[in-house]
Protein backbone atom coordinates (compact mmCIF):
# COMPACT_ATOMS: atom_id res chain seq x y z
CA UNK A 1 0.00 0.00 0.00
CA UNK A 2 1.95 3.10 -0.78
CA UNK A 3 1.94 6.28 1.63
CA UNK A 4 1.63 9.97 1.16
CA UNK A 5 2.67 12.67 3.46
CA UNK A 6 0.01 15.09 3.78
CA UNK A 7 -0.77 18.13 6.06
CA UNK A 8 -3.98 18.34 7.28
CA UNK A 9 -5.35 21.62 8.77
CA UNK A 10 -8.08 20.58 11.67
CA UNK A 11 -9.71 22.46 14.35
CA UNK A 12 -7.22 24.82 13.64
CA UNK A 13 -4.18 23.12 14.32
CA UNK A 14 -2.19 21.83 11.35
CA UNK A 15 -0.89 18.49 11.54
CA UNK A 16 1.98 16.42 9.34
CA UNK A 17 0.99 13.22 8.95
CA UNK A 18 1.99 9.97 6.42
CA UNK A 19 -1.31 8.11 5.61
CA UNK A 20 -1.74 5.09 3.58
CA UNK A 21 -4.05 5.66 0.34
CA UNK A 22 -6.82 3.55 1.25
CA UNK A 23 -7.33 5.51 4.88
CA UNK A 24 -10.35 7.79 5.00
CA UNK A 25 -10.37 10.96 6.33
CA UNK A 26 -12.87 9.48 9.23
CA UNK A 27 -10.75 6.69 10.11
CA UNK A 28 -7.45 9.64 9.89
CA UNK A 29 -9.29 11.52 12.01
CA UNK A 30 -10.56 8.84 14.61
CA UNK A 31 -7.36 6.40 14.50
CA UNK A 32 -4.38 8.83 13.96
CA UNK A 33 -5.63 12.47 15.52
CA UNK A 34 -7.25 10.55 18.07
CA UNK A 35 -10.11 13.22 17.41
CA UNK A 36 -13.32 10.29 18.13
CA UNK A 37 -16.13 13.20 18.07
CA UNK A 38 -16.43 12.52 14.46
CA UNK A 39 -18.64 8.98 14.16
CA UNK A 40 -18.62 5.84 12.36
CA UNK A 41 -21.75 4.83 11.52
CA UNK A 42 -22.19 2.89 8.10
CA UNK A 43 -18.90 3.77 6.58
CA UNK A 44 -20.84 3.82 2.63
CA UNK A 45 -22.18 7.23 2.60
CA UNK A 46 -25.54 6.32 4.18
CA UNK A 47 -25.81 7.68 8.05
CA UNK A 48 -24.06 11.59 8.08
CA UNK A 49 -22.74 10.32 11.02
CA UNK A 50 -19.48 11.08 9.79
CA UNK A 51 -19.52 14.75 8.49
CA UNK A 52 -17.18 16.96 8.63
CA UNK A 53 -16.50 20.41 7.30
CA UNK A 54 -14.13 21.48 4.89
CA UNK A 55 -13.26 25.26 4.39
CA UNK A 56 -15.43 26.45 6.85
CA UNK A 57 -18.55 25.19 5.34
CA UNK A 58 -19.09 22.47 3.44
CA UNK A 59 -20.35 19.58 4.78
CA UNK A 60 -18.92 16.00 3.41
CA UNK A 61 -18.85 12.62 4.70
CA UNK A 62 -15.80 11.76 5.84
CA UNK A 63 -15.94 7.96 5.62
CA UNK A 64 -15.80 8.57 1.56
CA UNK A 65 -13.20 10.41 1.43
CA UNK A 66 -9.68 9.42 1.25
CA UNK A 67 -7.55 11.52 3.60
CA UNK A 68 -4.97 11.61 1.16
CA UNK A 69 -6.72 13.98 -0.96
CA UNK A 70 -7.37 16.34 1.52
CA UNK A 71 -3.84 17.67 1.87
CA UNK A 72 -3.93 21.13 2.45
CA UNK A 73 -6.94 21.41 3.33
CA UNK A 74 -9.04 22.45 6.50
CA UNK A 75 -11.08 20.11 8.66
CA UNK A 76 -13.76 21.87 11.20
CA UNK A 77 -14.74 18.76 13.46
CA UNK A 78 -17.95 19.22 15.59
CA UNK A 79 -15.10 20.01 18.41
CA UNK A 80 -13.68 22.45 16.38
CA UNK A 81 -16.59 24.88 16.44
CA UNK A 82 -16.57 26.40 19.47
CA UNK A 83 -14.80 29.71 19.67
CA UNK A 84 -13.12 30.29 22.80
CA UNK A 85 -14.88 28.23 25.20
CA UNK A 86 -18.16 28.73 23.77
CA UNK A 87 -20.42 26.93 21.78
CA UNK A 88 -21.38 27.01 18.05
CA UNK A 89 -25.11 28.31 17.74
CA UNK A 90 -25.53 25.29 16.15
CA UNK A 91 -24.84 23.01 19.25
CA UNK A 92 -26.24 25.42 21.70
CA UNK A 93 -29.37 25.58 20.01
CA UNK A 94 -29.25 21.43 19.95
CA UNK A 95 -29.11 21.57 23.92
CA UNK A 96 -31.76 24.43 24.19
CA UNK A 97 -34.38 22.38 22.01
CA UNK A 98 -33.28 18.93 23.62
CA UNK A 99 -32.58 17.86 19.97
CA UNK A 100 -30.12 14.95 21.46
CA UNK A 101 -30.61 11.64 22.62
CA UNK A 102 -28.27 8.89 22.19
CA UNK A 103 -26.28 11.56 20.89
CA UNK A 104 -24.73 8.92 18.11
CA UNK A 105 -25.88 11.58 14.67
CA UNK A 106 -25.57 14.68 16.58
CA UNK A 107 -22.14 15.83 15.70
CA UNK A 108 -22.70 14.79 12.18
CA UNK A 109 -25.82 16.43 12.28
CA UNK A 110 -24.70 19.51 13.84
CA UNK A 111 -21.87 19.55 11.21
CA UNK A 112 -24.48 19.24 8.84
CA UNK A 113 -26.85 22.53 10.34
CA UNK A 114 -23.48 24.77 10.39
CA UNK A 115 -23.44 24.04 6.44
CA UNK A 116 -26.64 24.67 5.82
CA UNK A 117 -27.43 27.93 7.71
CA UNK A 118 -23.83 29.56 6.01
CA UNK A 119 -25.34 28.50 2.74
CA UNK A 120 -29.11 29.77 3.78
CA UNK A 121 -29.14 31.89 6.74
CA UNK A 122 -32.91 32.22 6.97
CA UNK A 123 -33.63 28.64 5.63
CA UNK A 124 -37.72 27.08 6.03
CA UNK A 125 -38.93 24.25 7.62
CA UNK A 126 -38.82 21.98 4.33
CA UNK A 127 -35.48 23.52 3.03
CA UNK A 128 -33.57 22.66 6.71
CA UNK A 129 -34.99 19.03 5.97
CA UNK A 130 -33.46 19.52 2.89
CA UNK A 131 -30.28 20.59 4.16
CA UNK A 132 -30.00 17.82 6.50
CA UNK A 133 -30.95 14.59 4.17
CA UNK A 134 -28.27 12.16 4.18
CA UNK A 135 -28.48 12.68 8.36
CA UNK A 136 -30.04 9.47 9.93
CA UNK A 137 -31.37 9.57 13.69
CA UNK A 138 -32.72 6.73 14.88
CA UNK A 139 -33.76 8.42 18.13
CA UNK A 140 -35.19 11.70 17.63
CA UNK A 141 -37.91 11.93 15.24
CA UNK A 142 -36.03 14.97 13.90
CA UNK A 143 -38.68 17.59 15.19
CA UNK A 144 -36.37 19.03 17.52
CA UNK A 145 -33.40 18.80 15.37
CA UNK A 146 -34.90 20.84 12.97
CA UNK A 147 -36.47 23.09 15.59
CA UNK A 148 -32.54 23.70 16.34
CA UNK A 149 -31.45 24.28 13.48
CA UNK A 150 -34.04 26.53 13.10
CA UNK A 151 -33.53 28.62 16.71
CA UNK A 152 -29.81 28.54 15.32
CA UNK A 153 -30.10 30.19 12.39
CA UNK A 154 -32.46 32.67 13.89
CA UNK A 155 -30.43 33.48 16.82
CA UNK A 156 -26.88 33.99 14.31
CA UNK A 157 -29.47 36.70 12.59
CA UNK A 158 -29.85 37.91 15.65
CA UNK A 159 -26.30 38.12 16.20
CA UNK A 160 -25.28 39.64 12.90
CA UNK A 161 -27.36 42.70 13.47
S1 LIG B 1 -20.28 6.76 8.41
FE1 LIG B 1 -20.11 8.13 6.75
S2 LIG B 1 -22.11 8.34 5.97
FE2 LIG B 1 -22.28 6.82 7.53
S1 LIG C 1 -29.84 11.09 18.91
FE1 LIG C 1 -29.55 8.95 18.68
S2 LIG C 1 -29.18 8.66 16.58
FE2 LIG C 1 -29.74 10.76 16.74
Amino acid sequence: MSKHAITLKVNGASYDLVVASNKTLLEVLRDQLNMPETKYGCGTGECGACSVLVEGDVAINSCLTLAATMDGREITTAAGLQQNGELHPVQQAFIDHSAVQCGYCTPGMVVKGVSLLAKNPNPTEQEIREGLEGSICRCTGYVKIVEAVDAAGKAMAVAAD
